[in-house]
């Protein structure tokens, strides 16, 4: 099986583009260095070049806070660069996955939140990803929108690397204790990614449209925060002695968050019997693998 991966330099297209190759499928992967996904007339001849089984779009505008001053590129990046994908895979017959988030909801609702509940986008990047999550839909049929949250991994700018990072200069911390969601491992998206990959293959009936995949289970960043250190403290001693729970209006941010965003993964099982493991247990995994793998260091150089 042949799979074109877009943004396959981000933290969920690197562990998809290693994952795939692992399982022996191939996989051309591309980021911004070689096709910008904005640029229509690109998009359609790579598509029509590459001639895949399958594209998988990870490639997105996700600098939150910087999209509310540069929102044409957000919207070119995560509107226009989706529509371009579907429309590439709709002449090709090509199906689509594409990655999608828990910002496109607005994070009033009590519990949470379904694959059918209305779209109500706080900001510019999470306008820009609800418009590219409508364009997909209308553009192709043969799509599957998964709407994920809370990413962190190995590779890649992430809270659980930060956090690491501020445990080491500082000896205080104070972190969001009211906004709750589902951390995510970049790896374990991959591996549901590939799993429908292989269902859309072989499956007659297959079930298109908007599924969610998180982390089971549901935090606060201080509560992710806080396991982090926890488990992170096996591998290495930290400066940090404290750290603090603190509303969202101690750390004001451009972008507004939404308050609630976890995530019902009930109909990912149902469709494709794909369970996500506990947020805790691919904390724990993701850790192991950071701390236990030398090339980490010379990939994070690299990318950044
Ligand atoms: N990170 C999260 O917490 C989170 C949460 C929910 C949903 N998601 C969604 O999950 C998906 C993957 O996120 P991620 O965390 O893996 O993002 P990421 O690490 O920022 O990776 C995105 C990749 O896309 C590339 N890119 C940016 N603009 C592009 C363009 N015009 N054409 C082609 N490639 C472009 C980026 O390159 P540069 O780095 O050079 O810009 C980067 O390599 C996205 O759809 C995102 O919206 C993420």
């Amino acid at each position: 099986m042949k799979i074109l991966v877009t943004g396959s330099k981000g933290q969920v297209g690197w562990e998809l583009r290693n994952k795939g190759v692992d399982q022996g499928l191939t996989i051309t992967g591309v980021d911004i260095e070689e096709i910008d996904i904005a640029d229509k007339r690109a998009v359609e001849e790579l598509v029509g070049d590459v001639a895949a089984d399958l594209v998988v779009n990870a490639a997105a505008y996700t600098a939150v806070d910087a999209a509310e001053e540069n929102a044409e590129l957000a919207f070119q990046v995560n509107r226009d660069g989706p529509a371009n994908l579907a429309t590439a895979c709709r002449q090709g017959k090509t199906p689509l996955v594409h990655i999608s988030t828990d910002y496109v909801y607005g994070g009033d609702q009590e519990g949470a939140y379904g694959e059918d509940d209305p779209m109500a986008p706080l900001g510019v990047y999470a306008q820009s990803k609800a418009d590219g999550d409508q364009a997909v839909a209308t553009l192709l049929a043969e799509h599957v929108i998964l709407r994920t949250a809370w990413v962190y991994g190995v590779h890649g700018h992430n809270f659980v690397k930060t956090m690491l990072r501020l445990g080491q200069e500082r000896e205080q911390l104070s972190v969001v204790d009211d906004q709750t969601g589902c951390p995510t491992d970049a790896a374990d998206l991959a591996d549901a990614i590939l799993a429908i990959a292989h269902q859309i293959r072989q499956r007659e009936n297959m079930q298109w449209g908007v599924y969610h995949f998180c982390g089971r289970g549901q935090t606060t960043w201080y509560g992710f925060a806080t396991e982090i250190f926890r488990l992170a403290s096996q591998y290495e001693t930290f400066k940090v002695k404290s750290v603090e729970p603190v509303p969202t209006s101690a750390y004001p941010t451009p972008a507004k968050r939404p308050a609630n965003s976890v995530l019902d993964c009930s109909k990912i099982k149902r469709s494709f019997n794909i369970v996500p493991r506990t947020w805790e247990e691919s904390l724990a995994d993701m850790l192991e693998r950071y701390y236990h793998n030398p090339k980490r260091s010379i990939k994070e150089e690299r990318r950044s």
